[in-house]
């Protein structure tokens, strides 16, 4: 990047100086070049750049990625050529001895107590089974000491809460509401458990919508793993009734009566969802089957590969029945169809893959060739690809390659080996004249998980041949993206979580403790008071700098109202209407004061939180509080949610799959305008008559 700046300068001078100004830039750059240095370099001109995610033990070697983002064809080949993606989020997971549970407060990972009950797991998941330990995150899956249990609660579909007891405890590792993003190169370098010989412990590392929390079942019901804005169609799988599939929760066609996405920020006529797509998901296979010292092979129809990876996006809704997006050879093999890429030729390392499937709702035998891949809950568009013993023993390097709307790529050492591309999810009608409009490849915010699980719903367990404990290591998580495009967070913009999560508690956290992985206020039921011409002095929010919080630039007061909102320590603000400011203030602490200056236009207003009749984050209406504004009618706030009529729950989600995030609000932005003290300047001017407005919003 220093060196595009210097060719530019150096371009009249002699060729031969320009090279040696080109060539002491370089390594000048090297030298004092790290990832964050790096990114804020390459997206200086860009928008939404932050490197804050940056893990500064990264490799100054990991600061960019070198890509692929032609078609399939150009880049499944020896040299394809490469695209410079810029480091967005790392974590080496360098510092030792690190705990994830939700009380160590560490700002990428939670390391969950948790039962997964919608794959029917043999296992429960705790913290302690997570740690950090030669740089690398370390899951260890072991057998409870002298015959006794491990407990961790489940939730299931429907909202009941499960004590679930186990003799095996293992780790569960998510993002969730942390760190989520929205398309880019995701790479991980890890090490499986156990080794290629018996069958039974299930690592994974995948991604899922921050809409849903993976493995509670009630935040997935209806979300995951939609991928779909469109009216119509959603409801495939109808025919199965209670035990089919669940509705589309927040789809492209209008509310039910009595629900109003509106309360939760979320667009009319866009449909949401939880997709899944899953990087690594590794199964030795049964060992019924497997015979010994058989090594990887091509699988033949209805048999899956032997160590392998199975490589999925997940989708909803189904494709009605008696459509398909494989397709058959003139051997009669089930082939990739329009928009899925397999590599064509001789994959390097005796690599085989091959296109997945199993046994779906149409059609119930795995042991014959299905046309129509998936399940009753999920179309999983996917391919096997064979790992080898070196897998369990060493290192290895997994990627996802992710662009919304058009394409997800996986990549096992830097092998390319599967597409699935929009085309693939298009639209289809079957010949009674039922469609299913487009599904989409992602375009969620999506949060990382890694975990390691023993199921039977994914394949067979030994349990009596396999060891325990066993380890899954994971060297690093690291993602990229196009420098000039950054998209991160758990609740952007255009798709934003944030509300629905904090409207949404009961659903998202089980335990008190868990109270923190989701913050800021449900503004859906809570209001803002707020009065013109007034200023708040004092009460500033100290930004853990020993000054106050900065000042936000938003277009309205009612953005202002709903950043107060967001932000936890916020209880009042004071708005700009010329500066179009966002000044941010405790719930107590300041006082008000007249500012009748049409210069700054000035609207204050203090912040009513669910349910309550007096101002946020104070107890009572009465005593000190600041707010001289007039309680709102009880009426008025509070106003309670009323969910849209019930569809009966699934009993089970398949996985291979389920997951979810939301991200802490963000604090505001500092602003440009060189603004260093939040308030505004106090008039001295008499109390001028004041209108006051009590607002929901
Ligand atoms: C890396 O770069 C960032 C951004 O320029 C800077 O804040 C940080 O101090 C640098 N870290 C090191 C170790 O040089
Ligand atoms: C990054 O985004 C810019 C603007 O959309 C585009 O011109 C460029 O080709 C992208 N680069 C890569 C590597 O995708
Ligand atoms: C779950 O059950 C275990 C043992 O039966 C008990 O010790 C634990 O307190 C229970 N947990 C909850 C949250 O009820
Ligand atoms: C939902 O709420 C918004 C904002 O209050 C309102 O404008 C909209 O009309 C409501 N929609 C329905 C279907 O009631
Ligand atoms: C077309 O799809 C719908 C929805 O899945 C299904 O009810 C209908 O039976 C399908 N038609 C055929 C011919 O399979
Ligand atoms: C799906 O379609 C096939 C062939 O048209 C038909 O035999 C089968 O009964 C259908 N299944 C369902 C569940 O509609
Ligand atoms: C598939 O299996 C389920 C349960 O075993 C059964 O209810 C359903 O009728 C079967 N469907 C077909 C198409 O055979
Ligand atoms: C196993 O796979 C790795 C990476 O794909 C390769 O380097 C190695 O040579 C393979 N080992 C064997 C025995 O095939
Ligand atoms: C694989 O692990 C099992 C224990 O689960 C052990 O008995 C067996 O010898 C191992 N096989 C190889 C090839 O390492
Ligand atoms: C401290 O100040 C720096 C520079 O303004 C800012 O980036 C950082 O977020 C502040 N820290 C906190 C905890 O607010
Ligand atoms: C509200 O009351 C509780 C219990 O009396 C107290 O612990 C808490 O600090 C109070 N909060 C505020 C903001 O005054
Ligand atoms: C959406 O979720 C709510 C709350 O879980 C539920 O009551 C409602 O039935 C769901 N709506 C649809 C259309 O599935």
């Amino acid at each position: 990047m220093g060196n595009a700046a210097m060719s530019g300068r150096g371009k009249h001078r002699p060729v031969l100086l320009l090279l040696l100004v080109l060539a002491a830039s370089s390594v000048l750059v090297a030298k004092a070049a790290n990832c964050s240095a790096e990114l804020e370099a390459a997206g200086a001109a860009g928008t939404g750049v932050t490197t804050e995610w940056i893990d500064a033990a990264t490799p100054d070697t990991a600061c960019t990625a070198q890509l692929c983002t032609d078609d399939f064809d150009t880049c499944n080949v020896a040299s394809p050529p490469l695209s410079t993606l810029q480091l967005v989020f790392s974590d080496e997971f360098e510092t030792e001895g690190q705990q994830l549970n939700v009380a160590a407060g560490n700002k990428r990972w939670t390391a969950e107590q948790l039962h997964y009950g919608a794959t029917q797991d043999i296992e429960v998941y705790l913290p302690e089974q997570v740690t950090t330990e030669g740089g690398a995150a370390v899951i260890t899956i072991d057998q409870v000491a002298d015959g006794g249990s491990a407990t961790a609660l489940g939730q299931l579909a429907g909202g009941a809460v499960a004590n679930v007891s186990s003799a095996y405890k293992s780790g569960f590792v998510d993002s969730w509401n942390k760190f989520c993003f929205t398309g880019g190169y995701l790479e991980s370098r890890l090490q499986l458990p156990g080794n290629e010989t018996v069958s039974g412990f299930w690592p994974a590392l995948w991604l899922m919508g921050n809409l849903a929390r993976g493995g509670y079942a009630e935040t997935t019901r209806g979300f995951w793993p939609y991928s779909y804005s469109s009216c119509g169609g959603a409801d495939v799988g109808a025919e199965f009734g209670a035990g089919g599939p669940a509705l589309q929760n927040i789809s492209a066609c209008s509310d039910p009566p009595g629900f109003n996405r509106t309360k939760f920020g979320l667009e009319p006529g866009v449909g949401r969802g939880a997709p899944e797509i899953d990087l690594l998901e590794v199964m030795v296979g049964s060992s019924k089957r497997l015979k010994p010292g058989q090594a990887a092979r091509p699988a033949k129809p209805g048999e899956q590969v032997y160590p392998h990876n199975l490589v999925t996006m997940q989708t909803a809704p189904l494709l009605p029945n008696g459509t398909t997006w494989t397709a058959t050879d003139a051997a009669g093999k089930v082939v990739p169809g329009p928009g899925q890429y397999l590599p064509k030729d001789q994959l390097p390392n005796g690599m085989v893959t091959d296109l997945a499937w199993w046994k779906g709702p149409y059609t119930n035998s795995s042991d014959t060739p299905q046309t129509r891949p998936g399940s009753l809950y999920q179309d999983a568009v996917g391919a096997y690809a064979s790992v080898n013993a070196s897998f369990f023993t060493s290192f290895h390097t997994f990627g996802l390659h992710w662009v919304p709307r058009e394409h997800v790529r996986w990549y096992i050492d830097g092998v390319l080996v599967y597409e699935v591309s929009q085309e693939a999810l298009r639209e289809q009608t079957n010949s009674t004249g039922y469609t299913v409009h487009e599904r989409l490849i992602p375009v969620e915010p999506m949060a990382i998980i890694f975990n390691l699980a023993m199921s039977e719903s994914f394949g067979y367990v030994d349990l009596e041949k396999l060891a325990f404990p066993s380890q899954y290591k994971v060297d690093y998580v690291r993602v990229y993206q196009n420098a000039s495009a950054v998209n991160l967070g758990c609740s952007p913009p255009d798709f934003p979580t944030a509300q629905y999560l904090a409207c949404n508690r009961d659903k998202y956290l089980l335990t008190e403790e868990d109270q923190s992985l989701v913050q800021g206020a449900c503004m859906g039921a809570a209001s803002c008071i707020q009065e013109a011409e007034v200023n708040f002095e004092g009460g500033d929010i100290p930004d853990g700098n020993g000054s106050a919080l900065l000042p936000q630039q938003l277009a309205t007061v009612k953005q202002c109202c709903q950043a107060c909102q967001a932000l936890p320590a916020c209880g009042a603000y004071v708005y700009s209407t010329v500066q179009q400011m966002c000044y941010f203030k405790a719930p107590s602490g300041w006082t008000k004061v007249a500012a009748p200056d049409p210069g700054f236009g000035a609207l204050a207003g203090v912040v009513y939180a669910s349910g309550q009749t007096w101002p946020r984050g104070t107890n009572s209406s009465s005593g000190d509080s600041p707010a001289a504004a007039p309680q709102p009618a009880s009426s008025s706030v509070g106003e309670a949610w009323q969910p849209p009529t019930n569809r009966s729950p699934p009993t089970a989600s398949p996985r291979a799959t389920a997951g979810s995030p939301s991200a802490p609000a963000p604090p505001p932005v500092p602003s440009s305008s060189g603004a260093s003290v939040p308030g505004i300047q106090a008039s001295a001017a008499a109390l001028v008559a004041l209108a006051v407005a009590m607002l929901l919003w």
